[in-house]
């Protein structure tokens, strides 16, 4: 006989499924649980569709790790991004000529020598030449007004560079400009560039007047030599 088959037949009370919860009520057979008593504990074998769908789901689970589990290494969460590949370049070393021809060369021309009348001559320039923070002044902030160099008048104006060139790319670009064309003047640095944007914080173009009084940065209050 099947345990878990309900059997039903006229004259005879009717027997729940799970074994044997007898209906009391004899003059009312009921079909199925009735809740009048209590599920007994069998011992049904599990089906053979539940194994199979479990070494399935096994078979999924392990084909998905071996796939996507990136072998459970820390690496596997490291997403490259733009930030860091940023992060990695400024680490090579800014090329002063590449700065000077793509930022300064558009004005004073890849040969220094200007255009006459618009853009002074950087060649033997002792604006460029003759101190170390003029020039980087002079890139952080900008110039404007009346201006002779080299026995040639200019009245224009340079705009500020300070936010779009990190010190580095400045020191670089003066560098290759003090030590090109025939040129020859100390290296500026990075350290140089860094102290003069901190000691002359946020302020508007210099005038070429104000820039021949105005003390070197050392000699500032709060400066750090
Ligand atoms: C948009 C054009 C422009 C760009 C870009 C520019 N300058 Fe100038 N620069 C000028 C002008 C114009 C003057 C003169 C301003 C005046 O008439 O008062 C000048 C003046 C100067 C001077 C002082 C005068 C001289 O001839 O020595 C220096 C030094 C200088 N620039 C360096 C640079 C450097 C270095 C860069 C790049 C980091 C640069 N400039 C980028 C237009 C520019």
């Amino acid at each position: 006989m099947i345990r878990s088959r309900v059997r039903h037949s006229p004259g005879r009370t009717p027997r729940k499924e799970w074994g044997g919860g007898r209906c009391k009520d004899a003059a009312h057979p009921h079909i199925g649980f009735t809740g009048q008593g209590e599920p007994e504990e069998g011992n049904t074998p599990t089906p053979g569709w539940l194994w199979a769908f479990s070494a399935i789901l096994v078979v999924a689970m392990v084909y998905y790790l071996v796939r996507f589990g990136g072998s459970f290494s820390v690496a596997a969460h490291e997403v490259e991004q733009p930030g860091l590949a940023a992060a990695q370049r400024s680490t090579v070393p800014v090329k002063g000529d590449e700065v000077f021809s793509a930022v300064c060369g558009a004005c004073h021309q890849r040969h220094g020598r200007g255009i006459p009348g618009t853009y002074p001559p950087l060649v033997a320039s002792p604006w460029l030449l003759r101190d170390t923070y003029s020039p980087i002044r002079i890139v952080l902030a900008g110039l404007y007004g009346r201006i002779e160099v080299n026995g040639a008048m200019f009245n224009n104006r340079m705009p500020p560079l300070g936010d779009k060139l990190s010190d580095e790319e400045i020191a670089a670009a003066l560098s290759h400009a003090r030590s090109s064309w025939g040129n020859r003047a100390l290296r500026i640095t990075r350290s140089d560039v860094k102290s003069v944007r901190e000691s002359s914080p946020l302020r508007g173009p210099w005038t070429p007047p104000e820039l021949e009084m105005a003390p070197p940065p050392s000699m500032r209050p709060g400066n750090v030599p």
